[in-house]
């Protein structure tokens, strides 16, 4: 059995942790989403593990961080998610469409849309105590147009969309609220009573040309991927069609994706209670083993041979218990055919947490990487010999 070697994420001389804070390609902006890693330590397993024109897959890909810089790396990015939301954002980033596509679908919008013959009495309470008749009118008229297709300029319109649907910018479309989540009505109608919060008239249209603008200002990437919205036990894809998997799976249920999206879901047509009863999420240690376990054998069956497994997860606190995932999913993880190789742990500097809303008991402490392996990947050809990654 081969010895798992453990590294500090500042012992590795080429760390992602030299990246600044907001690197990456302006496209990585579309919408933010909780439980996200950063597009710089995407870049690093990407190009520390795969070549050129090789298929890399997220099979939990979030907001689709991992198949963008995939594919901003000249590989195929393919990135899959559950959630609704997740869906429209990673596809919207592997197939993203030309700022003159936009201002097409925007014209075309202009001439289509009567936002004036639009009623918001019909819309829930929840809903309309975001946003003001007049911009929701918009956002009704706007919806409906998008439900109806789902080519890719559709779709990257249905991200720009859930980018500027909440959140306390200029070209936000509600009153002044959190943009990574969408927050609770009750609480939102209260805070904004009390901070004398309004909720703004906004050009729809305009606001969304302008996001696309910001969003798309470094350009496409190089390389189209693609993207699925099913369940990562069961791909459509056949045995062995990823050079590299690169993924961070669900974190027990501290993560309330669902929840945390209900107006995007909302806005894209549907019920987040729904939803939320798909998506993966437990507090049970067996449970969660026992999907865990389902889904790396998904990914072994996936995987060629003689291939890495990047696995991004976390050390987490479940009541009293401080569980470590990558130690926890090392068993796992061989048991479903992978040799793990090497675990990299890392500190998530205060104030950076991306998980700080959640309450201390909930939060992922430190970030870990587990290294797998399918194989025995040729490391020296690959300049992957650990320890003359790390310095110490
Ligand atoms: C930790 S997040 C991934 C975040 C991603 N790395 C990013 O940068 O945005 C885990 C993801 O798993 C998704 N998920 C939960 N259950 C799933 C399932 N059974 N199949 C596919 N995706 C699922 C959630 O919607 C969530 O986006």
């Amino acid at each position: 059995m081969t010895e798992v070697q453990h590294l500090l994420s500042n012992e590795i001389t080429d760390s992602w942790k030299l990246a600044g804070r907001n690197w990456g390609t302006s496209l990585h902006r579309i919408m933010s989403r909780t439980g996200s890693f950063p597009p710089s330590l995407a870049r690093w397993a990407v190009e520390k593990f795969s070549d050129r024109g090789d298929i890399v897959l997220d099979p939990f890909s979030g907001k689709g961080t991992a198949p963008l810089e995939a594919c901003m790396a000249r590989r195929i990015g393919v990135g899959n998610d559950l959630a609704p939301e997740a869906y429209v954002a990673t596809r919207a980033k592997v197939n993203a469409v030309p700022l003159r596509e936009v201002r097409r679908w925007v014209e075309e919008a202009a001439r289509l849309m009567r936002p004036d013959t639009v009623s918001v009495y019909d819309v829930e309470e929840e809903v309309r105590v975001f946003f003001h008749p007049q911009t929701l009118k918009q956002i009704l008229a706007v919806r409906e147009l998008l439900q109806e297709s789902d080519d890719d300029t559709a779709n990257f319109v249905k991200a720009l969309m859930l980018g500027i649907l909440h959140g306390s910018s200029e070209i936000s479309l509600s009153l002044p609220c959190s943009h990574s989540f969408s927050m609770a009505p009750a609480y939102i109608k209260k805070y904004a009573r009390q901070h004398g919060l309004k909720r703004p008239v906004r050009n729809v249209l305009a606001c969304l040309l302008r996001k696309a603008e910001a969003v798309l200002a470094d350009g496409l990437p190089p390389v189209r991927g693609a993207c699925f919205n099913t369940d990562a036990l069961k791909l459509p894809l056949a045995d062995q069609s990823a050079d590299l998997i690169v993924t961070s799976p669900p974190y027990f249920n501290i993560q309330t994706y669902a929840w945390d999206n209900w107006l995007r879901l909302w806005f894209l047509g549907h019920d987040y209670r729904k939803v939320g009863k798909r998506l993966f999420g437990t507090q049970s240690v067996e449970k969660y083993t026992e999907f865990m376990e389902k889904a790396l054998r998904e990914m072994h069956r996936l995987l060629k041979d003689n291939r890495f497994c990047v696995l991004v997860v976390g050390e987490v606190k479940l009541g009293k218990n401080r569980i470590d995932m990558a130690e926890l999913l090392t068993d796992p993880a061989e048991r479903a055919g992978f040799t793990a190789r090497v675990i990299i742990r890392d500190s998530i500097r205060k104030g950076h947490k991306y998980l700080m809303y959640l309450k201390q008991w909930q939060g992922v402490g430190r970030e870990r990487l587990l290294i797998l392996s399918k194989g025995e990947p040729a490391m020296r050809e690959r300049r992957l010999e650990w320890r003359e990654v790390g310095v110490g």
